[in-house]
């Protein structure tokens, strides 16, 4: 398919370090992908999408840690593979299998491009509610089960739907809470989801990896449709539509009255 020599020869390489590193004996044939040692992630896409992956270590997400110290919930948003049991995790950090499922079935595929591509990709998803779900059970404040947070969860899945996820009601601003605000916007009845604004791997030129800055990002849309029904000449000095609309800095994308 879309698979070049150069690729298939440096996939065919990789597979070697591949089969030193990777620890389980039947790859091909396991049902369940399971995770990988990220560094194998990095090491071939950098040399098939080298910005791709020099862009994603400029972001946040490749920056934080876990700490022993934290609530499990934090170590559960700082790592991979987080395991309720004893609150330990298979790696530390966010690596690109949080956002792109467990690799070993991808791994495993080496050569063959149509197992290569079995990766989700987050903007290829089919529903809103599985783009939501994936950047949604981070940034999110929730019970799973009871608990705060969803290990079993994979990519692809739609956590918003099961009936076992009950989002919290919040009142005031807080770190992790983007989706609990936002599924009560306009926006989310509108298909428009996380990576609409933000970004993982294009060029941070802007905070929050946001895709464009304010009010660029808004006008995407609101430049024609729905536009802002309060004349810009009436806009105190200084102010932006996250002024107006995102108080707080929360995404509730609201019109006060
Ligand atoms: C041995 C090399 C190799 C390793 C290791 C590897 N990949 Fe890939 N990956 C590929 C190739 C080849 C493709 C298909 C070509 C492309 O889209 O650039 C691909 C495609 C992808 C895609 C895009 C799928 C699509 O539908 O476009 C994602 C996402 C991805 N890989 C993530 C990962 C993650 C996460 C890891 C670590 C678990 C990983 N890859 C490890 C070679 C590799
Ligand atoms: C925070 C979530 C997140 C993490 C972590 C992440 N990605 Fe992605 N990835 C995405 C999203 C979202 C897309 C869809 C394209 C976009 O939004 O820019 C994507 C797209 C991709 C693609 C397809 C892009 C293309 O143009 O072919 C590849 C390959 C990929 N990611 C590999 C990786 C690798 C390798 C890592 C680790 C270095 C990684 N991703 C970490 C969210 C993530
Ligand atoms: C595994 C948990 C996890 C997932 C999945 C996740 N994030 Fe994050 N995200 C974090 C953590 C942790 C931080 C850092 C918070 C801090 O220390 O301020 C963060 C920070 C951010 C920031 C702030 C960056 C900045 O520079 O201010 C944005 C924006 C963001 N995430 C968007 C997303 C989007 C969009 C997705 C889905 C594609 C996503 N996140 C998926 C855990 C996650
Ligand atoms: C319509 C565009 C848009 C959408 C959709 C959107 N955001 Fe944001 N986001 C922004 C803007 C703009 C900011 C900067 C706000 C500010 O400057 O105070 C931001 C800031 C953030 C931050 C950093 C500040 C903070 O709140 O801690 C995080 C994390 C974040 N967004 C995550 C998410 C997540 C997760 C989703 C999906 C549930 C999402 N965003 C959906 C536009 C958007
Ligand atoms: C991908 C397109 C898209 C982007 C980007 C976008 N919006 Fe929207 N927005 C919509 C749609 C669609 C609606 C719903 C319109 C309707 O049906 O009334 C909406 C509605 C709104 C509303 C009205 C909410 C209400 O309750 O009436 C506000 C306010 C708003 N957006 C602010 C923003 C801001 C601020 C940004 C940038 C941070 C932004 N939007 C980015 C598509 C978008
Ligand atoms: C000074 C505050 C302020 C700023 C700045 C502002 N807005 Fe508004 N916006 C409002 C108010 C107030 C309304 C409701 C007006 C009404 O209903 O008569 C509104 C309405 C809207 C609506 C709803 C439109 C509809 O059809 O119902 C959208 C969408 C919107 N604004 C987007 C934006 C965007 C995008 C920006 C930045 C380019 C922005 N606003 C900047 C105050 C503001």
């Amino acid at each position: 398919m879309r698979l070049r020599r150069d690729v298939l020869l440096s996939v065919a390489v990789m597979g070697g370090l591949l089969a030193a590193l990777v620890s389980h004996p039947s790859l091909g044939d396991e049902p369940v992908p399971h995770w990988v040692k990220g560094m194998l992630c990095l090491a071939c896409h950098k040399s098939l999408n080298k910005d791709l992956v020099d862009r994603f270590q400029t972001t946040k997400h490749s920056k934080v840690q876990p700490d022993d110290k934290m609530a499990p919930v934090d170590i559960y948003r700082r790592s991979v593979g987080f395991n309720p049991a004893d609150n330990t995790y298979f790696e530390a950090g966010l690596g690109c299998q949080t956002c792109h499922g467990p690799g070993s079935a991808h791994l495993a595929a080496k050569g063959n491009d149509e197992k290569l591509a079995t990766m989700p990709r987050p903007d290829q998803l089919k529903t809103a509610n599985q783009k939501l779900s994936i950047c949604g059970r981070c940034h999110a404040d929730y019970t799973y089960k009871g608990q705060p947070f969803a290990p079993d969860f994979r990519p692809g899945d739609d956590l918003i739907k099961d009936p076992d996820f009950k989002l919290a009601v919040v009142t005031k601003p807080a770190d992790f809470q983007q989706l609990n605000d936002f599924m009560g916007s306009k926006h989310a009845a509108n298909d428009v989801t996380c990576i609409t604004c933000h970004t993982s791997h294009e060029q941070m030129t802007e905070d929050h990896q946001l895709r464009k800055p304010v009010p660029d990002v808004c006008l995407q849309c609101h430049a024609t449709a729905h536009p802002c029904k309060l004349p810009e000449a009436q806009w105190p000095k200084d102010s932006t539509c996250v002024t107006c609309h995102m108080p707080g800095g929360r995404h509730v994308f609201a019109v006060q009255k």
